[in-house]
């Protein structure tokens, strides 16, 4: 357990939830889809190309990682889960993995050409410093990539299902305190902390990721079974509480995507791109 580590803290929490098989491979078989559709957006904005030198950071199954390599880089991924990794071992052969903690990394200075993070920075304790981190391993020039799912100001599945749970959760079932889980798509928190840590051109883009359901519950299953922050906010609900949440999900991909039978569920995200200075 890291310094900064209790057995109650958000930091035991995101590496408990995540060291759990059955939530890895939730994530990575039915969550990930929505992810998947960010990862072209990010391998063309670091400009990965045969040579480059690419750090995958909070790598899970290796979404990102394959598609650096596919571009050609040499990669290494790093997650501190060994259930993602084993499969990501799997999936992307071709690649290093390495079992780590993205806040602390154990490289020189200036050993990459380019950083990505696939939605790991609402994870992560301190994310100032992970993009110290990033930077400090980056060579001048090098380019960093994160994405970060839109917060509930959006049409999005995570605004329907945090939503239900504020309305129809237990007051008893509540979260450490822990940075919030869209703050790094906000570009007003993002920027400064990218600029601090010695980023310059900073951009954000918006990629219209989706699901596709034939359940309107299938975001409230895809929370349950698949996350950290949801999961233990929804798995510990006393089945009356589980319900309501599951119907108030319900209802919103009803009122706002139509009758079905099938449904696009948006969950948008925001990708970061940024220069080391
Ligand atoms: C939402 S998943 C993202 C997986 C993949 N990058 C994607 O885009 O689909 C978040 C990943 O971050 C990892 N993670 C969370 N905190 C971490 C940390 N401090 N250091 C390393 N990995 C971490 C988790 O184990 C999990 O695999």
């Amino acid at each position: 357990m890291a310094e900064t580590e209790t057995p109650d803290s958000f930091a035991a929490l995101e590496r408990r939830e995540w060291a759990k098989s059955d939530v890895a491979q939730s994530y990575a078989r039915v969550f990930a889809k929505a992810a998947d559709m960010v990862v072209p957006a990010m391998v063309s904005a670091v400009g990965a190309r045969p040579g480059s030198k690419a750090l995958d950071l909070c790598c899970g199954q290796g979404n990102v990682t394959a598609a650096l390599c596919k571009a050609g880089a040499q990669v290494i991924g790093l997650d501190f889960s060994p259930a993602m990794l084993e499969m990501a071992r799997v999936e992307v052969p071709e690649a290093k993995f390495v079992e780590g903690d993205a806040m602390s990394l154990s490289f020189e200075d200036e050993t990459f050409d380019v950083v990505t993070i696939g939605f790991g920075m609402p994870h992560v304790p301190d994310p100032p410093r992970v993009l110290a981190e990033a930077r400090r391993v980056l060579r001048t020039g090098g380019k960093l990539a994160f994405s970060v799912w839109c917060g509930p100001e959006v049409d999005t599945a995570l605004g329907y299902v945090f939503g239900a749970i504020g309305q129809h959760g237990s007051p008893d079932i509540a979260l450490p305190p822990g940075p919030g889980a869209n703050d790094y798509a906000d570009p007003e928190i993002a920027f400064p902390v990218l600029e601090k840590a010695g980023f310059r051109d900073f951009q954000q883009v918006i990629v219209a990721s989706k699901w596709h359901v034939t359940d309107p519950g299938a975001p409230y299953d895809y929370f349950l079974e698949g996350t950290a922050r949801g999961g233990a906010l929804l798995r510990p609900q006393p089945a009356t509480h589980a319900a309501a949440i599951r119907a108030a999900v319900v209802d919103k991909v009803l009122e706002k995507h139509g009758s079905g039978p099938k449904w696009e569920v948006p969950i948008p995200a925001a990708m970061t791109v940024a220069t080391a200075d």
